[in-house]
C-alpha cells in the first residue's frame, strides 16, 4: 500500500519567491506527489471546486505550502477553504470525504523563531497561530501533523535554505512511506 501526496502550493508572486521556491524545488520530483499551484491555476480566483475535490479525494496526504502572511496564509488559500471544503462533503453529518487524510501545513516565516514567543514581538508561537488550520483539519477528520516551519526567511542563508529544503523533502518522504496500519483505509487501495 502506497500513499500519495497532494501539495497545494499557495504563493501570489512565485517569481519573487526564494524560500518557497527552494522547498518546492526539493520535493516536486518526488514519486506519488502532485503539485497544485492555486495562483497559477486560478489567477482570477475562479476555483474549480469539482476539480479540487477530486484532487483531494484521490490523494492520501494533504500538504499546504505557503508563506506566512499576516500570521496566516495568502488570500487564495482562504478562498479555497471557503469554496472547496463544503458542508456535507468535507464536514457535517454526511461529510466524510477527507476523513483519515493527514494534513501538513508547511510555512515559511519572515520573522525569526525568537520573536514568536509570548513575550516576543509576535506574541504567539507559529503553531498557535496556525490553530484555524488545525481546527479545520480536525473538523474534516484529517489527522493534524506537526507543522513544517522555516523561520527567518528574510535573512536565511543559502546554506540554511538548502538544509530546510532537504528536511522538507525528508518529511514528505516519511509521510508518504510510513507503514500503513492494516485497518487504515487508503484512497488508492
Ligand atoms: C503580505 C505579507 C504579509 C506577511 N506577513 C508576515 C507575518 O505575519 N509574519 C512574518 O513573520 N512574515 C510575514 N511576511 C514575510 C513572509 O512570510 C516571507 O517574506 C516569506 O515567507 C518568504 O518566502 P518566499 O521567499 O517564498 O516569498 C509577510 C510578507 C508579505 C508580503
Amino acid at each position: 500500500m502506497e500513499r500519495s501526496i497532494l501539495l497545494t502550493f499557495v504563493h501570489p508572486v512565485y517569481h519573487k519567491s526564494r524560500a518557497n521556491r527552494a522547498l518546492l524545488d526539493a520535493v516536486q520530483t518526488l514519486d506519488r506527489l502532485t503539485v497544485n499551484d492555486l495562483y497559477e491555476t486560478y489567477p482570477d480566483f475562479m476555483i474549480d471546486v469539482q476539480r479540487e475535490q477530486e484532487l483531494l479525494v484521490s490523494h492520501d496526504v494533504l500538504v499546504f505550502q505557503h508563506p506566512f502572511f499576516w500570521y496566516s496564509a495568502p488570500a487564495h488559500l482562504k478562498e479555497w477553504l471557503d469554496l472547496v471544503l463544503t458542508h456535507g462533503w468535507a464536514y457535517g453529518h454526511e461529510g466524510k470525504a477527507l476523513v483519515g487524510k493527514k494534513w501538513l501545513s508547511a510555512v515559511t516565516v519572515g520573522g525569526g523563531a525568537a520573536s514568536y514567543v509570548s513575550n516576543g514581538k509576535d506574541s504567539f508561537s507559529v503553531p498557535e497561530l496556525l490553530r484555524p488550520f488545525q481546527a479545520t483539519a480536525h473538523l474534516c477528520g484529517c489527522p493534524w501533523q506537526d507543522p513544517f516551519i522555516v523561520y527567518g526567511c528574510h535573512t536565511i542563508t543559502d546554506t540554511g535554505l538548502v538544509e530546510a529544503a532537504e528536511s522538507f523533502r525528508a518529511r514528505l518522504i516519511a509521510l508518504r512511506d510510513a507503514p500503513v496500519a492494516p485497518e487504515q483505509n487508503l484512497t488508492n487501495v
